[in-house]
């Protein structure tokens, strides 16, 4: 193949630039409703952007896929998910631009549309599976399953993508490699217990001590604080985890949850910086999702207000639900309940504390020790 000979054959404009066909008028612009460009290259716009997300999605994969993830490709990782982050605040904004289009301008060609939606853009279903939505997670309505308007081709890659490893199974495997968990002289969940233990006693101490309290209400306090307990002694009993497991209250393995926990509670240890870093970014692009969908169901509120969707959903009352159902690292999120605060933190010992950072050797050469 030749290369391209300028800027429009690199970029393949004839093609992008012939690509908006209005579903109104006549077929051409001179007839169509004005408002139908704005809502194809606003479209287009996103499903580059899903292009361009996939891609680096894809690069994460593989990179966490190997058995061992050295320092240098985690933060490829971070940088990875940085981009992705930027991404998606733009998309968030380009709502925005959309909205300049009144409920009844839309009205003028929303018809025509027929049953094309956003429902079927199979590139959003793959960046969904690729972070690790499931099937069985998945909202729906009536008996349409997802998939069911997309092609024979694209069932069949998103079937592939729901086989393949995806980014939360990816992540719990390598936190369940974090290592440091048991030292010589430092066993993270005896420390932690203590310290559990130490916080509820002080909870139910408080309450104790409350004067004015009807018997009825200090039983209520009392009772939440044995449940807060409850959750702070699933990070010791593996049986107590495995069951909110069962329950869909939790999805990491227990050694991933063990793992994302000692790094969000030592993360100001030079080591974990970057493992923080990189739950902090996947926290982010869940976040960012779920932004987009509240503002999506928001706009669509505002266009269709209760109307049935083009792609036959209830519209506002289907998508209001998939903000939360549709969250995929929840588990992230709901780490923070099992925080203990920086005064109460077992403390490292001195010998582990220096092994997890660098030190100046004798001859002030620097040494990962
Ligand atoms: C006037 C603007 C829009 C309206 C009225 C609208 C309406 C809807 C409705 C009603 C649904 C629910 C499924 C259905 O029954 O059709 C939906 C789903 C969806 N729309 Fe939009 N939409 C708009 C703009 C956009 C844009 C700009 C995108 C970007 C690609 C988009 C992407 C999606 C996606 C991915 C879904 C599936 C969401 C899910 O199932 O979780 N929509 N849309």
């Amino acid at each position: 193949m030749n290369p391209p000979r300028t800027y429009g054959d690199y970029l393949a404009l004839d093609e992008i630039l012939g690509a908006q066909r209005p579903a109104s008028g006549k077929g051409d612009w001179q007839t169509a409703s004005h408002d139908e460009l704005l809502f194809i290259v606003v479209h287009q716009a996103y499903e580059l952007w899903f292009k361009a997300m996939i891609f680096e999605i894809d690069d994460v994969l593989k990179i966490l896929s190997h058995g061992t993830v050295a320092e240098a490709q985690v933060a490829l990782v971070v940088h990875r998910f940085k981009r992705v982050n930027e991404i998606l605040k733009l998309i968030l904004e380009q709502i925005r631009v959309l909205e300049t289009m009144s409920p009844l301008d839309f009205l003028e060609f929303r018809s025509q549309l027929g049953g094309y939606s956003g429902f079927q853009s199979y590139q959003f279903r793959l960046l969904e599976a690729k972070l690790g939505l499931r099937r069985k997670d998945r909202l729906t309505y009536g008996d349409r399953q997802y998939y069911c308007d997309l092609d024979e081709a694209h069932q069949r890659q998103l079937r592939e993508a729901e086989s393949q490893l995806n980014l939360f199974d990816a992540l719990d495997a390598w936190l369940s490699r974090t290592p440091f968990l048991e030292m010589k002289g430092f066993r993270f969940l005896d420390a932690y217990k203590e310290a559990a233990d130490k916080i509820a006693a002080a909870e139910r101490a408080a309450v104790d001590r409350e004067k004015g309290l009807s018997e009825q209400e200090r039983q209520r306090r009392l009772a939440r604080v044995a449940g807060n307990a409850q959750v702070f002694a699933s990070v010791t009993d593996t049986k107590q985890h495995e069951e909110y497991r069962t329950a869909g209250q939790r999805r990491l393995s227990y050694r991933g949850m063990l793992g994302a926990l000692f790094i969000n509670l030592y993360r100001d240890e030079p080591i974990l910086h970057l493992p923080y870093q990189l739950l902090v970014g996947v926290t982010e692009v869940d976040e960012n999702l779920t932004l987009w969908r509240y503002r999506h169901a928001q706009m669509v509120h505002r266009m269709l207000g209760r109307k049935i969707g083009t792609g036959g959903s209830p519209g506002y009352d289907y998508l209001k639900e998939t903000v939360e159902r549709h969250k995929i690292f929840q588990d992230f999120f709901d780490l923070s309940t099992l925080l203990l605060p920086r005064s109460e933190l077992p403390p490292l010992p001195e010998n582990f504390k220096q092994s997890l950072g660098f030190s100046f050797d004798v001859n002030d050469k620097v040494t990962s020790s």
